[in-house]
């Protein structure tokens, strides 16, 4: 079974994130690259624990039982291993995968002929499954729950309809938000996991992997450095690593010690906490042009030009978990550490709910 043969989908953005370092969106190399690199069995898979122990359970018991597994939400942004995740349950079960997106499957028909083509035990992957339309969507709630088409055959009153027995197959659906499903969708998902920014060490292991696989030389300094600055991203991190290594080549006969790898970051303008362009002028936006003053999430996309969407599913998650920024109830506040990642004295306004006394 050849694991990815399918043509991935770039993801939304990817055309204008491809010249910026630290996007978070995939572009053309990273698609070459996350495959080259992409683990392919639960043991490879770096980090994210307890949804592998879980998976692991999950997995074995339905070897056992000789079923199909449960279907399986994989939520969180992008760049975290939900694709990866996907072919390593299909791997793991021994069972062919098939890709497809949101996107791509614009009528009921397509996704009727993708699902009768299924073998029994199959995985299905539909990425950005929040982008499925409607009509397609109700092809796929009786395929999920009875594992069965209903085909309409004829026009007007001598109109039938016709149920197709399908194979039981497994459908893992990903999305940066599960927010933006509907509930009908939602619910029919058995299994649901939701994807963690990970930990500087666990990073850490992942570029360290990346290299071997790679055959670049780097010490571990090095490789914690890389991994500090990938904003919680596996995608990141690899990027990090490959440009780093490009400059090492250039600059250092090839080898990554910590002094090459803090060069190379200045070289790239990779920021302390590998804030991207975008993240900072978001930062910027609540610092300097509202001086701390609440942003609401319209008035934030315009300014900045950006999808709102965007905005919440891709640059918000990492600078909330970094603490860069806060949710109100009347818009996005920059944090104190906001004002010192951007070198500015921390004045929060009077209506931020501080108290402020005259005078000091
Ligand atoms: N847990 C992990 N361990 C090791 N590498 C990972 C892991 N998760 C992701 N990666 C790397 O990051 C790349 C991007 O992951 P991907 O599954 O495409 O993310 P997503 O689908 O969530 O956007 C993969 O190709 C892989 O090289
Ligand atoms: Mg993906």
């Amino acid at each position: 079974m050849a694991l990815w043969e399918a043509d991935e989908v770039r993801e939304g953005g990817g055309a204008r994130s491809a010249q910026r370092t630290m996007a978070p969106l995939a572009d053309d190399g990273d698609i070459r690259l996350d495959r080259s690199l992409r683990p392919t069995y639960l043991a490879d898979y770096l980090g994210q624990s307890r949804v592998k122990d879980n998976l692991a359970v999950l997995i074995d018991a339905t070897k056992a039982r000789g079923e199909a597994l449960d279907h399986l939400l994989l939520s969180g942004p992008p760049g975290l291993g939900k694709t990866t995740l996907a072919g390593i349950v299909a791997n793991e079960l021994d069972v062919a995968f098939r890709i497809s997106s949101g996107p791509a499957i614009e009528r009921a028909g397509d996704l009727a002929a993708i699902l009768t083509n299924l073998e029994r035990g199959d995985v299905l992957f539909i990425d950005e499954i929040h982008r499925l339309n409607r009509a397609v969507e109700e092809v796929l709630y009786p395929a999920m729950e009875d594992f069965s088409l209903d085909i309409v055959i004829g026009k007007g009153p001598a109109a039938r309809t016709l149920r197709l027995d399908i194979a039981p197959f497994t459908l893992i659906g990903a999305t940066t938000r599960t927010g933006l499903l509907t509930g009908p969708l939602r619910d029919r998902f058995g299994i649901s996991f939701r994807l963690d920014y990970y930990t500087e060490a666990e990073l850490t292991d992942i570029v360290v992997r990346s290299a071997g696989l790679l055959d670049i030389a780097i010490d571990s300094y090095a490789a914690t450095e890389i991994a500090r600055r990938s904003r919680g991203t596996p995608r990141l991190a690899n990027r990090l690593l490959k440009r780093v290594r490009d400059f090492a080549e250039v600059r250092a006969h090839g080898v990554i010690d910590l002094k090459v790898a803090k060069d190379a970051l200045v070289f790239f303008e990779v920021d302390s906490l590998g804030l991207d362009s975008m993240d900072n002028k978001i930062l910027d936006i609540l610092t300097l042009t509202f001086a701390g003053a609440p942003v609401g999430l319209n008035t934030l996309s315009s300014a900045l030009g950006e999808d709102a969407d965007t905005l919440e599913d891709v640059y918000e998650p990492y600078l909330l978990q970094q603490g860069l920024i806060k949710r109100t109830p009347k818009g996005r506040v920059a944090t104190q550490r906001a004002f010192e990642h951007r070198g500015l004295p921390f004045s929060p306004p009077a209506d931020a709910g501080q108290i402020q006394i005259e005078g000091v």
